[in-house]
C-alpha cells in the first residue's frame, strides 16, 4: 500500500518577535493531530518548529492534496492561532491569508510539501525546514545532492544512481513548469535554477525507476498576498539511501553555507546556517536564516524518529563560517548586496516608501 507523507507549515505567531515558537502552540498542534490519529485519518505524525514556523509532519493514506488532510492542517493552524492570540504572540495567524478553508491550503498562506510512494524495505527520510528565507533556498542544495558528483559520489560509483535524476522546475512568477534531466541537461537546468527568486525546484525523480526522490514547498507568500507578509520559510522532503543519495550526501551541501534571500524584513541576503531544532532561534538582525534537518525511518507508515541531523558536531565549522559571512554582510547595512536588489524589494514594504517620494523627483534634461 502506498503512503503519503505531508509536511504542512505556517507561522501562526512568534515568541519573542519572530524568533521562536511558543511551547503552548506546539502542545495545541499535538492535541489536534493526536485526535486525528485517534480518528484514523493520520497513521502517524510529528509536530515540530523551525524558528517561528509551526511544522506538521503527517503520514496517511489519503494521497497528495487531500482535502481532509489540508483541512486538518488548516483547522490546526486556526486552533493554534487562538492560543497565539491569547498569549498575544507577535503576528498571530500571520500566514493564514484566507478567512476560511476552501478545499486546499495551497494559495492560502501555509507551505506544503507532499509525496506519495511505496515504502521500501528501509525507508530513510530527511525533512529540511528553513526560517527567514524564501522558497528558492533549496535550489542549490538539491542540485548538489542529485546532480553534483563532487557532493554525491554515489552518482559516479553507485550503479543504481548512475543514470541520474530529473528536476521539475516551477516558474513561480509565470505559473508554469519544465523538467530537465541531469546530468545531460545540467547547463540548461542551471540557467533557470540559478535564479531562485523566480525558478524553484519543485521535485526530483529517479530517472530509471521514476520514483519521487525529493519535493519542496514552492509557495511564495508575497506573490499570493500581493504584498509583504513575511518570508516563505520553505520545507523540503528528501528520500535517502539505496537508489537515492546517502544521508551524508543529502546533508553535505549545508556544510558550505550559501547566501539566500530573507533575514531582516525579508529584504536581505544572508547565510543559510545549519542548526539543531533547539538553535533555530533567529535573533541576530532577525537571523541569520536557519535550516534544520530531521531524519526518520518509516516503518509501516509510522515515523521512527526524529533524529536532529544538524545537531552533529561536524556542522560546527559551517556555523562558524555562516557567522563570519553574516558579519561581512552586516557591514553593508542598508546597501546592496546585503539589501536585496530593487526588483526583489518590490515584494517588501519598500514600494510604499517609494510612492511617498514619487512627487519629489525632477526630470534631468
Ligand atoms: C523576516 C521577519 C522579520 C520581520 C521584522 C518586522 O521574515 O519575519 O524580520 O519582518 O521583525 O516585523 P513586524 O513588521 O511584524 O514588526
Ligand atoms: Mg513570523
Ligand atoms: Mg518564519
Amino acid at each position: 500500500m502506498s503512503i503519503t507523507l505531508s509536511v504542512i507549515k505556517a507561522d501562526v505567531g512568534g515568541y519573542v518577535g519572530h524568533s521562536e515558537s511558543h511551547p503552548d502552540v506546539l502542545v495545541k498542534a499535538d492535541e489536534c493531530l493526536t485526535k486525528a490519529k485517534g480518528d484514523g485519518l493520520l497513521v502517524d505524525y510529528h509536530v515540530t518548529k523551525c524558528g517561528d514556523d509551526l511544522q506538521l509532519i503527517m503520514t496517511h493514506h489519503e494521497g497528495e492534496e487531500s482535502e481532509k488532510i489540508h483541512k486538518l492542517a488548516w483547522d490546526t493552524f486556526v486552533d493554534c492561532t487562538k492560543v497565539a492570540k491569547t498569549l498575544k504572540l507577535h503576528g498571530a495567524g500571520q500566514d493564514l491569508l484566507a478567512d476560511a478553508f476552501s478545499g486546499n491550503v495551497k494559495g492560502m498562506g501555509p507551505g506544503v510539501a507532499e509525496m506519495e510512494f511505496e515504502e521500501r524495505a528501509a525507508e530513510t527520510i530527511i525533512i529540511f525546514m528553513a526560517d527567514k528565507t524564501s522558497a528558492g533556498a533549496w535550489n542549490m542544495p538539491l542540485y548538489k545532492i542529485f546532480a553534483d558528483p563532487f557532493n554525491t559520489i554515489g552518482l559516479v560509483i553507485a550503479e543504481n544512481m548512475h543514470a541520474g535524476f530529473s528536476f521539475e522546475v516551477h516558474d513561480v512568477k509565470e505559473h508554469r513548469k519544465i523538467t530537465f534531466n541531469a546530468p545531460d541537461e545540467i547547463y540548461d537546468l542551471l540557467v533557470f535554477i540559478g535564479a531562485p527568486s523566480r525558478f524553484v525546484v519543485k521535485a526530483v525523480y529517479h530517472r530509471e525507476t521514476k520514483e519521487i526522490a525529493a519535493v519542496s514547498s514552492t509557495q511564495r507568500l508575497a506573490l499570493i498576498a500581493e504584498r509583504y507578509v513575511g518570508k516563505d520559510d520553505p520545507v523540503c522532503i528528501v528520500r535517502s539511501q539505496g537508489e537515492f543519495p546517502a544521508v551524508g550526501e543529502v546533508l553535505e551541501p549545508f556544510t558550505a553555507p550559501i547566501f539566500v534571500e530573507g533575514w531582516m524584513r525579508g529584504s536581505h541576503y544572508g547565510p543559510l546556517m545549519p542548526v539543531s531544532i533547539a538553535d533555530s532561534t533567529p535573533t541576530r538582525f532577525d537571523g541569520p536564516p536557519r535550516v534544520v534537518a530531521i531524519g526518520f525511518q518509516l516503518s509501516g507508515s509510522k515515523l521512527v524518529g526524529p533524529r536532529d541531523m544538524f545537531a552533529d558536531k561536524s556542522f560546527d565549522h559551517s556555523r562558524e563560517q555562516a557567522n563570519e559571512m553574516a558579519d561581512i554582510m552586516r557591514r553593508h547595512g542598508p546597501f546592496e548586496p546585503h539589501r536585496l536588489p530593487l526588483e526583489e524589494m518590490e515584494y517588501t514594504t519598500m514600494p510604499q516608501v517609494m510612492r511617498k517620494l514619487e512627487g519629489r523627483f525632477i526630470d534631468l534634461d
